[in-house]
């Protein structure tokens, strides 16, 4: 599996604030996905921390000034502006935004900011009143003005004592806007609806009927959708993953709830992938009371769900709407069989099929290898793949199945070229 960064070159650009010490482990986390981090602070960041605790960290010099020429042939701010593909601007202190906003190349920061035409996210840290100041917010407004990706600060406990925006945001959403920068956005205009984990039915207060799911693929499927462009809704049983940044989550918990939210959202989604191990049957019923071992009945009276596929499957009959829809089966043996028969039956365009016989794939694990089988009978077996891979392999299927897919790419491109 090749590391997601492999083969980037992403240029760290660090301006004085206390938040520097956070970035240090940023630069970690992107050479763990493979990237080469080049370093530039300004003067003032050399104040909060020393060049050589990034130069040790990342095995790669450290530039703060405009004018340390090693090699009479290499002009640092260009050389470095051309090595970069993406810049990533963290701290970027209210100094720092006013230079670029108004074009002020008077140090190497913004200097090479300025040489560069790779994809420029800036992530802003300063004391909340400095923040909201019309300066700053005017500052801002030029540089996303400019097409820089602005990273909006969070909110709480600031080094100085006051509470309001101004920190760092998580590392999980900046990572994915680095990610996000660096690939095609080949699903931007578009709304997929993503359904993951298992559901649970409850039996009382205290039980409940449920599966192994963990919703893992799900939300490998609603990440991989947001990095290449798409808004996402996430429609999540009970999982213990984070939500995906940038990604509208909603948690439910049971299949009539998850029903809910899928025909809430099923009509403005161009594609709807239910990834989710819906409960197919749930106690007939449940009681308010927590059940006395004594009450307990031998057997368990159940009572079918509603089949959430096979309600959109009839629903797009009609309407047209979700565009692509798309099942997921965990199958034990006749794959293929199984898969056509619920392609067919659900009035699905795709299945992936997943053969749940083995521990790397299916429930619980990091890989997984499916069966792709599509409504015009192309049948294409993956290899085993980490889950955000499998899952941009689906998103790819996804794409050529829509029908409107040359217009919808016409359209887009107008667009662009019109910007
Ligand atoms: N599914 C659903 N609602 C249900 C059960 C399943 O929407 N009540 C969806 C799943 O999210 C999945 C697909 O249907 O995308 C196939 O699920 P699976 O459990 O493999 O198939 P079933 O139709 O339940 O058939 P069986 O259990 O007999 O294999």
């Amino acid at each position: 599996m090749q590391p997601l960064l492999a083969n980037k070159t992403i240029l760290l650009g660090v301006s004085g604030s206390i938040a520097v010490y956070k970035t240090v482990d940023w630069a970690r986390a992107l050479m763990r996905d493979g990237a080469v981090v080049r370093t530039i602070m300004t003067e003032a960041a050399t104040r909060f921390m020393a060049p050589l605790t990034f130069a040790a960290l990342t095995g790669q010099p450290v530039n703060t000034d405009m004018f340390q020429q090693a090699d009479a042939h290499q002009i640092p701010h260009i050389s470095l502006a051309r090595q970069a593909d993406c810049i990533l601007l963290a701290p970027a202190t209210a100094t720092t935004l006013a230079r670029l906003a108004h074009g002020l190349a008077d140090n190497l920061l913004s200097a090479v900011v300025m040489a560069a035409t790779a994809p420029v996210i800036i992530c802003p840290a300063m004391n909340t009143k400095m923040l909201q100041h019309p300066a700053t917010q005017a500052n801002l407004t030029t540089l996303r003005r400019f097409g820089y990706l602005i990273i909006e600060p969070e909110s709480g406990r600031m080094a100085c004592g006051e509470e309001g925006p101004g920190r760092l945001p998580e590392w999980d959403q900046v990572r994915e806007t680095v990610l996000a920068t660096l690939r095609p956005q080949d699903l931007a205009g578009r709304t997929v609806l993503v359904s993951a984990g298992p559901t649970r039915e409850h039996l009382d207060p205290a039980r409940f009927l449920s599966n192994r799911s963990t919703g893992k693929m799900g939300y490998a499927l609603a990440r991989t959708a947001r990095r290449r462009g798409a808004r996402v809704i996430l429609v999540s049983g009970p999982t213990h993953l984070a939500p995906p940044p940038m990604v509208e989550t909603m948690r439910v918990e049971t299949a009539a709830e998850m029903e809910l939210a899928i025909l809430a959202h099923g009509k403005e989604a161009d594609a709807l992938v239910m990834a989710a191990a819906v409960a197919d049957h749930r106690p007939a019923s449940p009681t308010k009371a927590k059940l006395k071992k004594q009450a307990m009945p031998p057997t368990l009276p159940l009572a079918a769900t509603s089949d959430i596929l096979r309600t959109m499957g009839e629903q797009k009959k009609k309407s047209g709407r979700p565009a692509v829809l798309v099942g997921f089966a965990a199958e034990s043996s006749n794959l293929t069989t199984e898969g056509q028969r619920k392609l067919r039956d659900k009035n699905l365009d795709l299945i992936a099929v997943n053969d749940i016989g083995h521990p790397d794939r299916g429930f619980a694990a990091d890989t997984n290898q499916v069966l792709l089988l599509d409504r015009f009978g192309t049948s294409r077996q993956l290899p085993l793949l980490g889950k955000e891979e499998t899952a941009d392999h689906v998103w790819d299927t996804i794409i050529a199945l829509f029908p409107d897919r040359d217009q919808g790419l016409r359209a887009r491109s107008k667009k662009a070229n019109k910007k």
